[in-house]
């Protein structure tokens, strides 16, 4: 059979189902094409020194990684000149990044976190990008924050690309969820499934069990049952996974099924949760609903937030339904 890059995916999307247009569609070449170069800069890792800390903080006075500011670089100048884009947000940057007078602008918006699970690439574990698309409301003079604050329903696309043992790229254009794996050799992303589908039960459980003891209740019931296994009210065993790279574990879940929490808990009630709704929950979340599963804070649909603002972050449930709609039942009782 023959291969199906990229290219032509998206060229068929567009010709014959008429579900993107040319702009997307250069877009989503673009991001590619930046995750290929983030990709290469993280396969040389010591090599060409681009491992260990920038001595920087970002917005959200977390510690930057070297990789962290490269891959932001990587993906604001490949987006830039374009015309597909009105600006960029990163959970690098504290504001938007406008396109430079010199370049036409796009009617796109595009929101990214430029390298997921950084706390991970100097231990050489998987780490990835994480991207939406949004489209820039008509009539805005100057593209602002308020631009960006629509939910999750919105996207028009959401990916995330996976550098890991190969490099994947993770896409959906409203109409299913197709994973496509990067051959180095002719650098291109080929087609390799197509309409991913999360299986809606699971034995598998992912969160960080060192939180354990600031969760809320429902949170804590949930995992408690968990772990009863068998013997339990749940009636059978289950196994534990967590990479700490949400684009790992969120992968793993479209491959085989479970469930990710990054649950709201004590320590962090004030910050309303660990992950970024723009750039984190509402792109997985598009995803996993997408490939059948389901994706809620356990008292809301991620995908029906009305963000307030950039940086807002949410507590997160997602993946294989009967289970992820079991927290949110635990919740409203
Ligand atoms: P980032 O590296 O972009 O800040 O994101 C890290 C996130 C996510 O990838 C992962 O699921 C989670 O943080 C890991 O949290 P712990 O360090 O608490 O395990
Ligand atoms: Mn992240
Ligand atoms: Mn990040």
């Amino acid at each position: 059979m023959a291969i199906i890059t990229l290219s032509r995916f998206l060229i068929e999307e567009e010709r014959n189902k008429q579900i993107i247009c040319a702009d997307l569609r250069f877009l989503v070449e673009i991001v590619s094409r930046a995750c290929k170069a983030i990709s290469i800069a993280i396969g040389k890792g010591s090599l060409a020194g681009v491992l260990g800390g920038a001595g920087t903080d970002n917005v959200q006075g977390e510690a930057q990684k070297k990789l962290d500011v490269i891959s932001n670089e990587i993906l604001l100048e490949a987006n830039e000149w374009g015309g597909h884009l009105a600006a960029m947000a990163s959970e690098e940057m504290e504001d938007p990044h406008l396109i430079p007078h010199r370049y036409p602008k796009g009617e796109y918006l595009l929101v990214f976190d430029p390298l997921d699970g950084s706390s991970n690439i100097d231990v050489n574990i998987s780490v990835g990008t994480i991207f939406s698309v949004l489209r820039c409301p008509e009539g805005v003079p100057a593209v602002d924050d308020k631009a960006f604050l629509q939910p999750g329903t919105q996207q028009v696309c959401a990916g995330f690309a996976v550098y890991g043992p190969t490099t994947l790229l993770v896409l959906t254009l409203g109409d299913g969820v197709h994973c496509f794996t990067l051959d180095r050799e002719f650098g291109h992303f080929v087609l390799t499934q197509e309409n991913i589908r999360i299986p809606e039960d699971t034995k598998e459980f992912a969160i960080n069990m060192s939180n354990a003891r600031f969760w809320e209740a429902p949170v804590k019931r949930y995992i408690d049952e968990l772990l009863a296994g068998q013997q339990g009210p749940r009636g059978k065993d289950f196994n534990m996974r967590w990479v700490a790279s949400m684009v790992a574990d969120v992968f793993r879940i479209l491959t085989r099924g479970g469930i990710f929490l990054y649950p709201l808990d004590g320590k962090m009630q004030d910050k309303g949760g660990k992950l970024r709704l723009m750039y984190e929950a509402n792109p997985m979340a598009m995803i996993v609903e997408q490939a059948g599963g389901v994706a809620s804070t356990g008292r809301q649909r991620i995908l029906d937030i009305g963000p307030t603002s950039l940086h807002q972050r949410v507590p997160v449930i997602l993946g294989s339904k009967n289970e992820v709609e079991r927290v949110v039942a635990y919740h409203g009782q």
